[in-house]
């Protein structure tokens, strides 16, 4: 089996595999590669054209577009001939096997096809209704992603925790059939109380300050708080037409796999290369790399890990991606509260600090003058955009404890303390929110 790699409405590139599928690699086709010129990142910053691309990048890039975990195993369940080692594909060759099977609607504007396969149609949508949602909600631990290959609905999308992809059509949820484009990613709360409430709290501030544009909100679905993410991937013209923007997570933009997410090192080191090596206004975009992981570190939130921060490719023009997947975990004891990657010296939510993070921008490249406006200008406005929340957003949830630690970050960071009250902090397990979700859902 091999794979054809649709962008666009183009397929720019085909999957080559070797030795019985341990290897494959990705080539752009001839054509592609003749008109937009080599070493262009099209796919992919670690996929330049005209490839073929190295193994190991290959294989991240592909892997990067499946989910994991609990989602992985129910979607691997279904196709047959795929093995799982250690909760990620066996081989190249599996992942492959799962792209055709599920790679119709990936995140960012790839499209993996059967090799040979006619040219992928725009598909339809199939609107649901209350109890329709209720069901798919209900169906998410044998039906990820709301994907279902009897009915054509091929969705893969990164991540740990259950969701859905659906889109909005005028005021109606509908089913992405046959390759249709999704337009909303939704997340219900599960193993971690308030999640919903909690990362729509969250997300709401980051759009407040200028982080994403993408607005969130609450639905109840039958009593389950269920987030609503529009997706930043995707753009609706005039007349109704939904078109893929392309993205890849930081993970597929460097060549790690899922599994090595928590590995991606120092946002200095890294990410701020990639962003210093591909975008065209490196110094902007550091500030907003830096803008997003002090946010995190102000509102608690310890899983910023590599596939937690993305890029936008643009015909081979990178820029970083909007802020996503963002909430306060430190209201949940039974998690770590050691970051994802460390800031400075620093390696925990309780300890990091003003210093911490002026020496992590001035690692990435950034003056310190110009880290300490952003820390600065950052701190105003998220005291702004708190005060600022409607109640729609506070009510019927302990919100008042994300509030008011959220609140007190930001005293002890302009003051210079560590950011974690002393004594506020009990002891915590080593585990990553993936390994913790996992034990909550056995
Ligand atoms: N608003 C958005 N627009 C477009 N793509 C998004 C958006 N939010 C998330 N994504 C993409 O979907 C993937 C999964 O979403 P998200 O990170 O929220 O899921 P998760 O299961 O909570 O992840 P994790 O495993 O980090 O807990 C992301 O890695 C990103 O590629
Ligand atoms: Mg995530």
């Amino acid at each position: 089996m091999e794979l054809d790699l649709w962008l666009g409405g183009r397929l720019v590139a085909r999957t080559i595999s070797r030795d019985r599928g341990a290897k494959v690699r990705i080539v752009y086709e001839d054509r592609i590669a003749a008109e937009v010129g080599s070493e262009v990142p099209l796919l992919s910053c670690s996929l330049p054209t005209p490839g073929p691309s190295a193994p190991a990048m290959a294989r991240a890039f592909l892997e990067g577009l499946l989910p994991e975990g609990r989602a992985l195993e129910a979607a691997a369940a279904q196709v047959r001939g795929v093995q799982l080692r250690n909760g990620a594909p066996d081989a190249a060759s599996d992942t492959v096997l799962l792209l055709a099977a599920y790679g119709r609607e990936c995140a960012g504007a790839v499209v993996a096809m059967p090799a040979g396969s006619v040219e992928p149609s725009r598909g339809r949508y199939e609107e649901i209704d209350e109890t329709g949602l209720a069901g798919l909600v209900t169906a998410l631990p044998e039906h990820p992603l709301g994907a279902d290959l009897s009915r054509d609905i091929r969705t893969s999308l990164a991540g740990a925790q259950p969701k859905l992809l659906l889109a909005r059509v005028g005021d109606r949820w509908c089913e992405p059939v046959d390759g249709a484009p999704s337009t909303h990613i939704l997340k219900p709360t599960g193993a971690w109380p308030h999640s919903a409430r909690n990362e729509a709290l969250v997300m709401t501030l980051a759009r407040e300050i200028g982080l994403t544009e993408c607005p969130v909100w609450v639905e109840d679905v039958r009593g389950v708080g269920v987030l609503v993410a529009e997706r930043y991937d995707r753009r609706i013209r005039a007349d109704g037409t939904i078109d893929r923007l392309h993205q890849e997570d930081m993970c597929q933009a460097v060549g790690l796999r899922p599994v090595d997410k928590y590995h991606i090192s120092r946002p200095s080191k890294r990410m701020a290369k990639l962003l210093r090596q591909f975008t065209d206004a490196p110094g902007a975009e550091l500030v907003r790399l830096f803008r997003q992981l002090a946010f995190r570190a102000i509102v608690g939130d310890e899983d910023g890990h590599g596939k937690n921060y993305s890029l936008l490719l643009n015909d081979g023009s990178v820029t970083l991606a909007p802020l996503y997947d963002c909430l306060c975990t430190l209201i949940y004891p039974e998690l770590s509260g050691h970051m994802a990657t460390p800031v400075g010296t620093q390696v925990t939510l309780a300890k990091v600090d003003r210093t911490a993070l002026i020496d992590e921008a001035r690692a990435m490249g950034l003056p310190e003058a110009e880290a300490v406006a952003a820390l600065d200008e950052l701190g105003s406005s998220l005291r702004t955009a708190i005060g600022a929340l409607g109640p729609d957003l506070l009510v019927g949830w302990p919100s008042d404890q994300v509030i008011g630690l959220i609140r007190t970050r930001l005293d002890r960071l302009e003051t210079g303390l560590p950011l974690g009250a002393p004594g506020g902090d009990g002891p915590r397990s080593r585990r990553t929110l993936d390994q913790a979700t996992w034990q909550r859902n056995p």
